[in-house]
């Protein structure tokens, strides 16, 4: 039987060569490994043989089957391989051929012009020695609220109409939200640091609204902190003016006023004129003629608490830049929603490579 073994592995790996497509290479496994197959016609004699030899022959059965088995998955996998690589072959472009000159100039790809603007900024900051953080989309109640001094039951938690994860009147603890700004980013920043630091945190934030031609439910903020020593409101003046110079490339008109937010002390509201209109009223300044563009403060001391720093020792200023409103101020985009549409018409305009 021994024998018989063995010229069955030589006649299953001659015929196995012949084979080159799937059934046919089914079809043999099963002619040698099936119920009726030729490994166990031979061992139905495995009944009238001595318990030495049925000791001797068990393993070397197993060993045939197991080798069968192996080749077959083996050749399988290398009729794949290649049928793969037929294809491939077959659908391959060459490169060289191509225009070019005539891509370029009429299907490339581009920069959003979200993309152009935030990495001017961000340009702009490093230059000034402020690192670049980033944030999760998923927030909990303490980052987006708590810690920036807006406790439970304050009225400003309903300024921000708020995506929730969970019921926001239940009793869930530290229940998970979209962010609603990147403020959350200045908690964390704070954490991880000592004072003197300054950065600067780009980011997309999510509010429950209807949108109209400066709203959207999802856009974009650009949030910076500088915490030190002996900071000043004129020292956010200057940063602000700077990064407004830089990108405008021009002096643009600004009006500071007194703005509410529970985690600056003073707090302001920087407004630039409205480009799209010169200040004459569109439905993108609602005919006030000026943007909020930028709020900032100077943090309060409970928030530097939060954030593991002693207020009597340091101080410092945030601001929250409304990124896509800057992008439509520098571009005369009358619409938010132009934005975020997709739409290829929109980005062609914009900046290439
Ligand atoms: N987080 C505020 C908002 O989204 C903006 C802001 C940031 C205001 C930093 C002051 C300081 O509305």
């Amino acid at each position: 039987m021994i024998k018989q073994l063995e010229a069955l592995s030589q006649e299953f790996i001659q015929n196995l060569e012949q084979l080159n497509d799937e059934a046919g290479i089914l079809n043999l496994k099963s002619e040698f490994l099936g119920k009726k197959g030729k490994v166990s016609e031979i061992l139905k004699g495995l009944k009238d043989a001595t318990p030495e030899q049925r000791k001797e022959i068990g393993p070397k059965a197993n060993a045939l089957k197991e080798e069968i088995n192996k080749l077959v998955s083996q050749k399988l996998m290398a009729i794949e391989v290649e049928s793969v690589n037929k294809k491939l072959e077959k659908n391959k472009i060459d490169l060289s051929d191509l225009d070019l000159k005539y891509l370029k100039k009429n299907n490339h790809g581009g920069l959003h012009p979200r993309t152009i603007i935030q990495r001017e900024i961000e340009d702009v900051f490093l230059s000034m020695g402020f690192e670049i953080l980033d944030g999760p989309h998923i927030e909990d109640e303490f980052h987006n609220f708590e810690a920036l001094n807006i406790p439970e039951d304050h009225p400003a938690r309903d300024m921000q109409d708020t995506f929730w994860f969970h019921d926001p009147q239940s009793d869930v603890p530290n229940k998970k939200l979209l962010r609603t700004h990147t403020s959350t980013i200045q908690v964390r920043g704070m954490k991880e640091r000592t004072p003197p630091f300054r950065f600067i945190a780009p980011g997309t934030v999510f509010r429950c609204e209807r949108t109209d031609a400066s709203h959207e439910m999802v856009f974009n903020q650009l949030e910076g902190m500088m915490v030190g020593k002996d900071i000043s409101v004129g020292n956010l003046i200057y940063f602000m003016k700077t990064l407004l110079k830089e990108i405008f490339q021009k002096e643009v008109e600004v009006r500071l006023r007194p703005g509410f937010f529970p985690f600056v002390e003073p707090g302001f509201e920087l407004d630039i004129q409205c480009l799209i209109c010169k200040g004459n009223g569109c439905s993108v300044c609602k005919k006030t003629g000026w943007v909020e563009l930028l709020p900032c403060g100077m943090v309060h001391p409970n928030v530097l608490k939060a954030g593991g720093i002693d207020p009597e020792e340091h101080n410092g200023f945030a601001f929250g830049l409304g990124l896509d409103r800057l992008v439509m101020m520098r571009y005369g985009i009358d619409d938010i929603r132009h934005l975020n549409s997709g739409d290829l018409r929109f980005n062609h305009q914009f900046k290439a490579f």
